[in-house]
């Protein structure tokens, strides 16, 4: 019996069950032998939500075919030692993890133009950068492909799906686990710490997640968050050279990101890139006019400051213009750079106006 604190909502459910890096696909045979594959597959949207494979994934389709199956997924989101919350004792070591299971019967599609689109759907879930021609069932570069290869769909009757988060943890053992992750800091630890915290209405977040009344200060975004900052910041003007597209992907690909929100969402961000040994170098730190002067900045930094892959560095930097007040108090001093001749050029993928000038004379 599932509890219910820990359903996931269908939607969750199937967006696991359609990300997952590969599905488990089990089965009774008509000799009554089971099966068991792991097979990459996609899900079609519905309704009804439909998963559909290749049948030359499960090699014994036929066994499979008219019968019903059932299909789990799971992602693993951090184990968690015993240590965590108990000095002595190995009985609270655990997984936090989130796991969907489906049911429907197994069917062979064989409409070449659904054919087509269950195999497109797969391309679109492997090969998302594309770059190939899609796949059409007439198409002259697909019709004898689309033709030959099995396709099995399984249109889903039943659908759940749940989270182990700890939420019916006492919250002194939550507090303990999300600050041994915080402590222990593996790369997706931030994250889990912020799913742990939106799991419940509680918020027993680490002491270095202070924030002003009013603010609560978080570890790791949403990926949806880094659009919404990258149109905040695209008007700084440390950043009159890079477009909202540049800003979302470096905040996306930055080794920490810290942002803050209020009663009206999101209304501070500072991210780092680090090697966490020798250098981290702090951009983009920003407040929402709405909340400026309360400190919410000195808040968001010293967050980002205590973030696990920044504290393990023997230098952090920042370049600013005009808040070196902000950063004195958190410790920052001018350093001067006389001894060093700052260099740079473009990168690769960025030439220089003028060499990609040279290329254009050079060329035939
Ligand atoms: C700079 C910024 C992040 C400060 O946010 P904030 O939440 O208002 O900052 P805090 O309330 O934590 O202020 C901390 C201290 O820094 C000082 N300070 C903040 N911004 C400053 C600025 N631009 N110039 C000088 N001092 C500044 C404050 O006076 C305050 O000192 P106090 O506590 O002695 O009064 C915010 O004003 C902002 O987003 N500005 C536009 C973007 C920007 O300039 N970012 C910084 C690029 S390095």
């Amino acid at each position: 019996m599932r509890r219910p604190r820990l359903a996931l909502d269908p939607a969750d459910a199937l967006a696991l069950l359609g990300a997952a890096s590969h599905v488990n696909l089990a089965w009774v045979g008509p000799d009554g032998r089971p099966g068991l594959r792991a097979l990459h597959v996609a899900v079609l949207p519905g309704p009804p939500p439909t998963v559909v494979f290749h049948g030359s994934e499960v090699g014994e389709k036929q066994a499979l075919l008219g019968r019903r199956v059932v299909l789990q997924a799971e992602e693993v989101l951090a184990t968690i030692p015993s240590t965590f919350t108990d000095p002595e004792r190995a009985c609270p070591a655990t997984t936090y993890y989130q796991s969907v299971q489906a049911e429907g019967v197994a069917e062979e599609v064989v409409a070449p133009e659904a054919k087509a689109a269950a195999l497109e759907a797969l391309m679109g879930r492997f090969q998302p950068q594309g770059g190939h021609v899609p796949i059409e069932a007439h198409h002259p570069l697909y019709a004898k492909a689309v033709a030959g290869v099995q396709v099995v769909a399984v249109p889903l009757t039943q659908l759940s799906g749940k989270a182990n988060l700890g939420q019916a943890k006492p919250i002194e053992v939550r507090r303990a686990i999300i600050e041994g992750l915080w402590r222990r800091g593996l790369p997706r630890d931030p994250e889990v710490i912020e799913r742990l915290r939106a799991a419940t209405d509680r918020d027993p977040a680490p002491p270095t997640f202070f924030a002003p009344s009013g603010v609560t200060l978080h570890a790791w975004a949403p990926p949806s968050d880094a659009d919404v900052v990258a149109a905040h910041l695209a008007d700084a003007y440390w950043n009159s050279s890079f477009s909202q597209d540049d800003l979302r992907r470096a905040h996306l690909a930055s080794a920490a990101w810290v942002v803050g929100r209020d009663a009206e969402g999101l209304c501070a961000t500072a991210r780092a890139i680090s090697d966490d040994t020798k250098h981290a170098w702090i951009y983009d730190v920003w407040v929402h006019p709405r909340a400026r002067g309360r400190g919410v900045a000195t808040a968001l930094m010293a967050l980002l400051l205590d973030h696990p892959r920044l504290r393990g560095a023997a230098k952090i930097h920042l370049g600013t213009r005009d808040a070196q007040p902000l950063y004195r108090k958190l410790g920052f001093e001018e350093r001067e750079v006389a001894r060093f001749t700052h260099m740079e050029r473009a990168g690769a993928l960025r030439p220089e106006p003028s060499l990609r000038a040279l290329k254009t004379v050079s060329e035939p």
